[in-house]
């Protein structure tokens, strides 16, 4: 950890957390109430909000400043498309996140699904050879939101432009033309630093895959978006689709000016405690899966000669996890549960890589 100061919040940041996991357990057992943690995270998010900025404040060191589309990102951390309290991701600048990617609008107001849909889950995990005990998530949110044209407004007021940090949003709908709406709904908005991410593959929603399930119809969006503006967009992929889906959806992404692929999103399984019966699976344990298909679609880009930027995400939660995302071919790396469960893992590898 960069400093003393950094480190005391890590630790009294540590012990409230797993306080309020523990309280929020043993409310569940009391009550006989189903497992959601998605109580813990909004307490959780309350208290992020309202930290003391000189508790967190961190200085990104120089010589991490990645360059991609022309947008100096100051590391090349991300925060994965995740959340939409504004208030919060502002804190997670200030840990020395280089951007931020903002959760997936829709063209209107979202409540998702019903509760459950939010739990933690300790599976097993491969570190070399060695079996660990890691904590994952599997969420199946259904995109919640206030709809693109309120999640504008709330841009427009906010201080996160004021960060200077490249500022991605992320796009959603059930069909090209509701794609297409929310992507115009955004179009306007003025700040120099801004990107796009197209949520191909959301898991939680009836038709939130459909643009890898045709890839024409990724063409034809991309074909429209493009007569509107040419502002740098990342596609995002995923695992739940095999390895050649995968690589003609890169053939069709490569194909435009300013286009890179985020890999990618959450792992789809079955699981009776999310009220729906499924969801996204996030964390260390989808971290090999997402950092191999970084490297086979690295590998197709090279050998076809694309210039298409790599943001690797899915588990990435340590120096270790970056290094090997980097060695596979990715130039900027999202986060979303490494972050859930511990945000000072943000100045800590910022200040390992820089120390590389
Ligand atoms: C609670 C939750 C909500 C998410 N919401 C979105 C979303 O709105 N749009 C999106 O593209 N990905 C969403 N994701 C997926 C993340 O952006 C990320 O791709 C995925 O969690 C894998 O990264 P991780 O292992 O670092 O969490 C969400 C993930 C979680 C855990």
């Amino acid at each position: 950890m960069p400093n003393v100061k950094l480190k005391l919040s890590q630790h009294a940041y540590r012990l409230s957390r797993e306080a309020l996991i523990f309280l929020n357990e043993w409310y569940e057992k009391i009550f006989r109430r189903p497992e959601d943690y998605e109580r813990v995270a909004e307490i959780g998010k309350y208290v992020v909000k309202h930290i003391p900025d000189f508790l967190i404040e961190y200085q990104i060191p120089d010589n991490l400043e990645t360059e991609v589309f022309g947008l100096k990102f100051p590391s090349p951390l991300i925060l994965a498309s995740y959340e939409h309290d504004l208030g919060a991701i502002e804190k997670y600048l200030k840990l020395g996140l280089g951007g931020a990617i903002i959760k997936t609008a829709t063209r209107e107001k979202r409540s998702g699904n019903p509760r459950p849909r939010l739990i933690r889950e300790k599976k097993k995990y491969k570190i070399g050879d060695k079996i660990v005990k890691r904590e994952c998530m599997i969420n199946a949110m259904g995109l919640p939101g206030p709809g693109a044209v309120e999640m504008k407004e709330r841009l427009e007021n906010s201080d996160l432009f004021s960060y200077g940090r490249p500022i991605g949003i992320s796009i959603g709908g059930n069909s090209t033309e509701e794609y297409l709406d929310v992507y115009k709904t955004f179009s306007p908005l003025e700040y120099e630093k801004q990107f796009r991410e197209i949520n191909a593959t959301c898991p939680n929603t009836p038709d939130g895959q459909n643009l890898c399930k045709k890839p024409e119809n990724l063409d034809k969006l991309l074909h429209k978006i493009r007569e509107i503006d040419d502002t740098p967009l990342f596609v995002k992929l995923s695992a739940d689709f095999d390895r050649e889906r995968n690589l003609e959806l890169v053939d069709i992404i490569a194909g435009y000016e300013n286009a890179g692929v985020t890999i990618g999103n959450t792992k789809t399984v079955e699981c009776d405690k999310i009220s729906v019966g499924k969801g996204g699976l996030s964390g260390p344990c989808i971290r090999d899966v997402n950092l191999k298909l970084v490297e086979a679609v690295n590998e197709h880009k090279l050998e076809n000669g694309y210039d298409l930027p790599i943001m690797a995400t899915g588990g990435l939660s340590s120096t270790e996890d970056v290094v090997k995302a980097k060695e596979n071919g990715a130039s900027l790396f999202g986060m979303a549960t490494g972050i859930v469960q511990n945000m000072f893992v943000i100045p800590e590898i910022n200040c390992e890589l820089s120390d590389k």
